[in-house]
């Protein structure tokens, strides 16, 4: 099975609903529309065109709507992700932002040099490092001259390697997530065509918000929300699959960066 047909089994509706409960309306994955705003806190987004690669349930792009006045196109290889996200849109933003699906990595359904900007959040760890570079052609075909490409990613200290502790919440969510160093990175962003801007550490902010997560998940209300729709081995492994992501995290054996590339 390919990577992407894996990604798209992977995120049923069920892990879904589960993450949107434990992240927040829309979103699918930590930190909700802080983390979003530390991403592109750094650019002026009003107007621009903006290309989210894996927009999930939507939520960054529709921050990105309402916050900056941006105009979004969020790309996404799970329909039911897009359907969800087109049929949750209000009104007032649907000439602002549109929902697509696609399945191919290696034609983007853009003409060339469309977007101001690009963007994607806990996205690249579903592709392996070929199917990386791939895409990020694409990405970068689709971009305007100088613009950037913002990235969000779960990275490893060893290349095709994770650590025994993401391994264990692999397992427990049923994921498929692929190691890579910030050296492939470095390698794939220069081999696209990119220039590599800044790539920082998010380690703190994330083990931050995994253990923000946990104590939701723990509190009454949101037990019993969960108890409505999966049992008591599914919550609890969940919530022990968010303890193991904060440890490697805080152990290193999980590294989460923020990337900065320029055409
Ligand atoms: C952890 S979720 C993040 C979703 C969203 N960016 C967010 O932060 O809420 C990962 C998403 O990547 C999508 N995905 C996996 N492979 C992809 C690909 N090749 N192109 C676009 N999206 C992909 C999955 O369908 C899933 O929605």
């Amino acid at each position: 099975m390919s990577g992407l047909e894996q990604a798209q089994q992977e995120y049923s509706e069920d892990f879904c609903s589960f993450l949107e409960i434990a992240y927040g309306p829309g979103f699918l994955s930590e930190g909700g529309s802080e983390a979003i705003d530390n991403l592109v806190k750094d650019f002026q987004l009003a107007n621009k065109k903006i290309l989210d690669i894996g927009s999930g349930l939507g939520g960054a792009a529709i921050h990105f709507a309402k916050k900056y006045n941006a105009i979004i196109t969020g790309i996404e290889i799970n329909q039911m992700m897009v359907d969800e996200s087109n049929h949750r849109l209000p009104e007032n933003l649907k000439n602002k932002v549109k929902f697509l699906f696609y399945d191919d990595i290696e034609h983007l359904p853009f003409k060339d040099k469309f977007f101001d900007l690009a963007f994607s959040k806990e996205v690249f760890l579903h592709l392996d490092l070929e199917d990386k570079l791939i895409l990020f052609k694409e990405i970068y075909r689709v971009l305007k001259e100088d613009s950037h490409f913002i990235i969000l990613d779960w990275l490893s200290p060893v290349n095709g390697h994770w650590g025994e502790k993401l391994v264990e919440m692999m397992r427990l969510d049923d994921l498929t997530l692929f190691a890579n160093t910030e050296e492939d990175y470095k390698n794939i962003i220069h081999q696209a065509g990119f220039k590599l801007v800044s790539i920082d550490s998010e380690d703190e902010n994330y083990a931050r918000y995994n253990k923000e997560i946990i104590k939701h998940l723990q509190k009454d209300d949101i037990q019993k929300k969960l108890k409505r729709k999966y049992t008591n081995k599914e919550i609890e492994d969940n919530i022990h699959a968010y303890n193991l992501l904060y440890q490697s995290l805080k152990e290193k054996e999980l590294l989460i960066r923020k990337i900065i590339c320029r055409k």
